[in-house]
Parts: C-alpha cells; structure tokens; sequence
C-alpha cells in the first residue's frame, strides 16, 4: 500500500498523532503535478491499494479535482484517510465505488462538540441516504490505557456496524519510544482487552492497524474471550495478523517517501530516484527492516522462538529508532557515503 499525504495541514491537533513531526508546522501541500507523478509511478501495478492521508486530505484545495482523476484511472482500491469532518463536500465523488471513507472518530471532549457532530451527520448521510454503508468504516485510535470509548460504542451502534478499525497509537514523540514496547503494550492491553470484549458483545468485530501487539501479551481468558463469539471474529482480522512491522510507504507532498510516520525523521528518499513501489520496499527492507530487526525489543525477547523465526517483530520497529539510527551510521561509516 502507498499512502499520499496530501497536505500537512489539520482542521484538528490531536496528542497522539504521529504525523505531527509534519502537520500544522508547515502547510505544505501536494500539487496536482506531483499527484499525477504519484499516479504514473504507481501505474506500474494497477493493483495497488492507494491511501490518501495528511494532515487532512480534505483541506486540500484540489481534492474533488484528484478524486475525479482517480475515478478515471486504473486503480480500484483507494482509502480516504480523514477525520470526517468536511466529508460532505466529496460526497459526489466518494460514492464511486472505488473509494473507501476510513472515518477516525475522535471523542467530543477531545474534538468538540460541533465537530463531532458534522461528521456524525456526515456519517449518517452515507449510510442511510447515500447508500455507501459498504464504504465506509470506523476506526479508534486507542492512546491512552484510561481512554473514554464509551460514545464510539454508541456511534457503532447506533449506524449499525459490523466492525471497528482499532489503532494502537505508537508514542508519538521519540523520546515517548524510549520504552519497552511489551511493557507498553501492557499498560495498553487492559484499555484494549475491555474494548474488544465491549465490541463483541454488541457485535462487532475488530480489525487491527499494524503496531500489532506481540501475542505473548494475550492470556487463555483473552482467547476464551473471543471463542465466545466465532461468528463476530469471522469478521476480524486477529487470526490472520502475522505481528511483523511491514513498511508502508509514505509519499511526502515534496515526493518524499518515508518508511512510515513512526519512521520519518530517521530516513527519507526521493520517489523519481526510484522505478516503482517493488523497488522502493526492497531499499527500505535493505536500509531498515533488516536492521531493525536485529536489534532485540525487549529483554523478555530474549530466546524466544517466535522473534528468532520471525513470526514477531516484538512490535511496530518505531520503538528502536534510535538504536536504528545508530547502526545504521556503523554501517554507513564502513560502507562510506553514497555518491
Ligand atoms: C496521520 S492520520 C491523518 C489522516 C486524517 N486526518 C485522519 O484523522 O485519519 C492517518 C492515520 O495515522 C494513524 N495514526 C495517527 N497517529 C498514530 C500513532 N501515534 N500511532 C499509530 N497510528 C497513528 C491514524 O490511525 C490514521 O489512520
């Protein structure tokens, strides 16, 4: 999957959010030339999953004129990343059955009151006037172990949906990373352990964003937990996730890519440098993933099978930036710099 960020700017500032390194401090904004360089590069596989991210895509000036090339263009599976906000605005468009609506649904007191409520409305106009229920999905970013979720509960099921996207937020300033990733995923398993139990009971599934938490945190009473309920799970994704920190990449709106958000401030190459996305991910691998994995998440990790067959990364690799960072300038002093 290749993400677009469209534009740094942000109708909101939410805490946790990791592509704060880039929002709001600058409003950069991707021209449409340089969309259309993303549109030719990626044409190369017609099967790639777009993502259109920020900031907010829809604070871009040009998004209904992007939207409408991307109706046009070969590409069948494109994600609008948004906070919903300013959605009705695209509605012509985002009914072509091509797209899809990811809605981050943040809590009132966090958002306010009056913008909770436009993509409330939003929402409700998708699916019960426009017929785009199959297009849209809502998703939690779970970010603090003592987090509210109580008014996405009723949101749920209120619109009647079958599944919920969770995100559990990486710490968002580095020096927030400076923590054991399992003792981190503890302190969130409790938030995350009563959501799903909470969402299984009315019926819907969970569907895990990556930073996967490593399995040895899960409990006999978790997975007694979701047997409960066989039919909702078919719907999940939890017995299909392989917990191994994958590259997504992020295309900057200068044409630079990032490995992800959670890695942007340790390495950014230029797109035209590259032929396509297959090359792009093998750079990344070779640069960071094949670091990044030898160097231990956690002292608990020590010998353990799953790590050492690489079934689990110990989570998302964001947690050992610094270590990264570090070997990779070991390296480079050895190899010398590029010419
Ligand atoms: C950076 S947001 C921008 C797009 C849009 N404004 C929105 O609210 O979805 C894009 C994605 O980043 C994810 N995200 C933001 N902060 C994160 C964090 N600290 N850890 C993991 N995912 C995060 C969100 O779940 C969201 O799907």
């Amino acid at each position: 999957m290749a993400n677009l960020m469209l534009t740094k700017r942000c109708n909101l500032h939410c805490s946790y959010c990791f592509a704060n390194e880039f929002v709001n401090r600058q409003s950069d904004e991707m021209s449409y030339e340089n969309f259309l360089t993303c549109l030719d590069f990626l044409s190369h596989d017609p099967q790639e999953r777009i993502g259109l991210i920020g900031g907010e895509p829809t604070m871009h000036p040009e998004l209904k004129r992007m939207l409408g090339k991307l109706i046009d263009s070969p590409f069948q599976q494109i994600c609008l990343f948004t906070n919903g906000i300013l959605l009705d605005r695209f509605f012509t468009e985002l009914r072509n059955s091509k797209f899809t609506v990811l809605i981050n649904l943040n809590a009132p007191s966090g958002i306010g009151q009056a913008n909770f409520d436009r993509t409330i409305y939003n929402i409700d106009q998708m699916i019960n006037h426009l017929y785009m229920r199959s297009q849209v999905q809502l998703s939690l970013n779970v970010y603090a172990s003592d987090m509210d979720y109580g008014y996405m509960l009723d949101v749920l099921k209120r619109f009647q949906m079958k599944r919920l996207r969770l995100s559990v937020a990486v710490p968002n300033m580095e020096a927030g990373r400076e923590v054991d990733p399992l003792a981190y995923f503890r302190m969130m398993a409790g938030t995350v352990r009563a959501l799903v139990r909470d969402l299984l009971e009315i019926g819907v599934a969970p569907v895990f964003d990556c930073n996967y938490i490593p399995f040895c945190i899960f409990n006999d009473e978790d997975n007694a937990l979701v047997s409960r309920y066989p039919e909702v799970m078919k719907r999940s994704n939890i017995h299909r996730i392989n917990p191994v920190c994958s590259p997504v990449l992020d295309i900057l709106p200068d044409l630079q890519v990032v490995r992800c958000f959670g890695m942007s401030s340790l390495y950014k190459v230029n797109l035209l440098d590259f032929r396509n996305t297959q090359e792009l991910q093998r750079h990344f691998d070779a640069e960071i993933d094949k670091l990044a994995y030898h160097i231990l998440p956690s002292d608990e990790c020590r010998g353990c099978r799953e790590y050492a067959a690489m079934r689990c990364s110990g989570g998302c690799y964001a947690y050992r930036l610094d270590k990264i960072r570090k070997l990779r300038q070991e390296i480079r002093s050895v190899w010398g710099e590029l010419k």
